[in-house]
């Protein structure tokens, strides 16, 4: 071992190795760069081709090959050995015991169920359908191996059985995720009869797949995912960025999309920069990544979701993270896939046409207005000096008052006030509301705060949900004490009187909450969320999946930590059990 070690760092250049990952600049006869493992404006992070070793004059880490990754993602030696290994065309003696860890032997599980699936769709005759469905979208056999597709099939447990006969056990398959346990305690597959993306993170290990529904009488979801797994954290991975990291450093901007098909058909077209968020909204721990290789974001979503200010769906944090964000205007309706099948030539283009955020802002919001009315006016103001606020650089701020007034067709004047006015507000009421430049931006916006309170806003306005919502909902889901308080006040007292009025509600809370619940009830009265049953159904449905999510999420982290702790101190038995919690969590059905 110790020789081959050697071996993989004679090997690996650290400078290449560490270029792969973070933008280093020459310096003199050493490298530099901004240090991945802390917060820093001015470059302290030193690479040095003589020596082979990095060190952060910033934070003081420092080290060779083997601590650069364990450090970036937080994982074990032997982990970072066949990272590295598999790097360097090193064959590791994967008899030694010393190259497989618990976690190791998690990632090979998925590799196996990637392989298998793989093969299913090549030659299975039950994945027929697939293949005609995949022609019919007009993927390429090479497209498909180049994400290694498969065809998960349609069979309580063929997955299981398989995985076990290669060695894996039952409590194994649940830990990866690929297990859900029934009413009566047995687990079974958790992916039947559907299309295959495995998920693989930057370093092109598998750690989870997205599942497309192939069949008319498939109960399930569009897409099933893994679960929050020890490895797969769904707000920490970006799909294909392994594929794409060299062209998204090489073209020095990325391509954000929303699905797995776009990626795919993006790739097919010759654009190889491109990465998905996967449904979800762009999170913090996703533009941490993305910042890495490139500060030039370029969103492609899907027009009717990306295109209203209530739903940014993330975009706007990846702004507020000083990324240099454009939109590329995809006509309505359409996604990447949809008009790369229709016309490649006209994707290129918008991509080169795209448009800087607060101008695709102005575009979207002013669409939809008549700008001869007063009280249409007087909406596009409202709404656009809302983000104008936001915006750190007073030039910036000064040009788009300007552009407004000009489109408005008023005097900048009272544009400025009214903006000050904003302002002062907005600094005012902190806590969650867009926190501007000027907060610091190391402060993540906590994701369950503004959770937990988006559903009591929407409580307050539509207090009739309330009854369904707390069946649903118990109030440490939202994970925020005072949330809770406040979410749990509200359900005895509608209860109490079948009816809500703030003011007396207010009146139940000391003096010091008053703010908070103030703030509350603005956001609720601001709120322009339809009173129409489909709607509603629809964005509490949503609202509850995700709080759930959250809360399980959250759990789960803290068992992997446990497990991790144990394991340190090899405590087989508490492992085990722990082991069994786990896998017994994140096999639960939430919806
Ligand atoms: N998604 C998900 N769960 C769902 C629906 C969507 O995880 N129930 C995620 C998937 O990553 C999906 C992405 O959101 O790729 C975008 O969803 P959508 O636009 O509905 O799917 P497409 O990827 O466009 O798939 P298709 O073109 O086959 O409809
Ligand atoms: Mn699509």
């Amino acid at each position: 071992m110790p020789s081959q070690i050697e071996e993989i760092k004679q090997r690996l250049d650290l400078v290449d190795l560490i270029k792969e990952y973070i933008q280093l600049k020459p310096a003199g006869l050493n490298f530099k760069a901004r240090c991945p493992f802390h917060n820093e404006k001015t470059p302290s992070f030193m690479v040095s081709p003589e020596k082979q070793i990095w060190h952060c004059f910033g934070c003081g880490s420092g080290g060779d090959h083997f601590e650069f990754i364990k450090k970036l993602e937080g994982i074990e030696f032997v982990e970072a050995l066949r990272i590295l290994a598999d790097k360097a065309g090193v064959k590791l003696d994967y008899h030694n015991p010393e190259v497989h860890s618990r976690r190791t032997k998690l990632l090979d599980l998925c590799d196996a169920a990637a392989s298998f699936w793989q093969q299913k769709l090549k030659t299975d005759k039950e994945a027929e359908l697939v293949r005609k469905y995949l022609a019919g979208r007009g993927v390429a056999d090479q497209t498909i191996d180049d994400f290694i597709l498969g065809y998960s099939p349609d069979s309580w447990d063929e997955t299981i059985k398989h995985l076990q006969n290669k060695g894996y056990s039952l409590l194994e398959i649940g830990q990866a995720g690929l297990s859900v346990i029934g009413k009566q305690g047995k687990p079974f597959d958790r992916f039947r009869g559907r299309l295959i993306f495995p998920i693989r993170n930057v370093h092109g290990q598998t750690v989870g797949f997205g599942a497309r529904k192939m069949k008319e009488d498939d109960q399930g979801g569009k897409y099933v995912n893994s679960p929050q797994t020890e490895f797969y954290n769904k707000s920490d991975i970006l799909y294909n960025l392994d594929q794409a990291k060299a062209e998204i450093k090489r073209l020095d901007y990325v391509i954000l999309v929303e699905g797995y098909m776009d990626v795919l058909a993006c790739h097919q077209a010759g654009t190889k920069n491109v990465v998905a968020v996967s449904g979800t909204s762009l999170t913090q721990g996703q533009i941490n990544i993305l910042k890495r290789y490139t500060e030039n974001v370029m969103i492609a979503f899907d027009a009717d979701v990306a295109g209203t200010l209530a739903n940014l769906r993330g975009i706007d944090l990846a702004w507020r993270a000083g990324l240099n964000v454009k939109v590329i205007h995809l006509p309505a309706g359409q996604d990447p896939d949809d008009l790369i099948r229709q016309d490649k030539d006209q994707w290129r283009e918008l991509v080169l046409k795209s448009e800087n955020f607060m101008d695709y802002i102005f575009a979207v919001t002013l669409a939809g207005l008549d700008l001869t009315r007063v009280d249409h006016k007087k909406k596009a103001a409202q709404q656009l000096l809302k983000v104008i606020s936001q915006l750190g650089d007073e030039v910036e701020t000064a040009h788009f008052v300007q552009k407004l007034a000009g489109d408005l067709a008023i005097a900048e004047e009272p544009l400025r006030s009214k903006l000050m006015e904003i302002k002062s507000k907005n600094t005012g009421s902190q806590s969650t509301g867009p926190a501007g430049q000027a907060a610091p931006l190391t402060k993540t916006i906590n994701h369950e705060e503004v959770l937990g309170e988006r559903l009591l806003v929407l409580l307050f306005k539509f207090p009739g949900q309330i009854g369904v919502i707390s069946q649903k909902i118990d109030p440490e889901f939202l994970g925020q004490p005072w949330l809770e308080e406040v979410y749990k006040k509200l359900i005895i007292y509608y209860n109490k009187n079948q009816s809500f009025d703030f003011k007396t509600f207010i009146s139940e809370f000391p003096k010091e909450r008053e703010n908070f619940l103030n703030k509350l009830a603005l956001l609720a009265e601001a709120d322009e969320l339809a009173d129409d049953p489909v709607v509603l159904k629809q964005e509490f449905g949503l609202l509850v999946l995700r709080i759930k999510q959250n809360h399980r999420d959250k759990k789960t982290k803290i068992l992997i930590q446990q497990i991790a702790q144990a394991e340190r101190e090899h405590n087989h038995e508490k492992m085990n059990q722990l082991s069994q919690d786990y896998s017994q969590l994140i096999s639960q059905s939430i919806e």
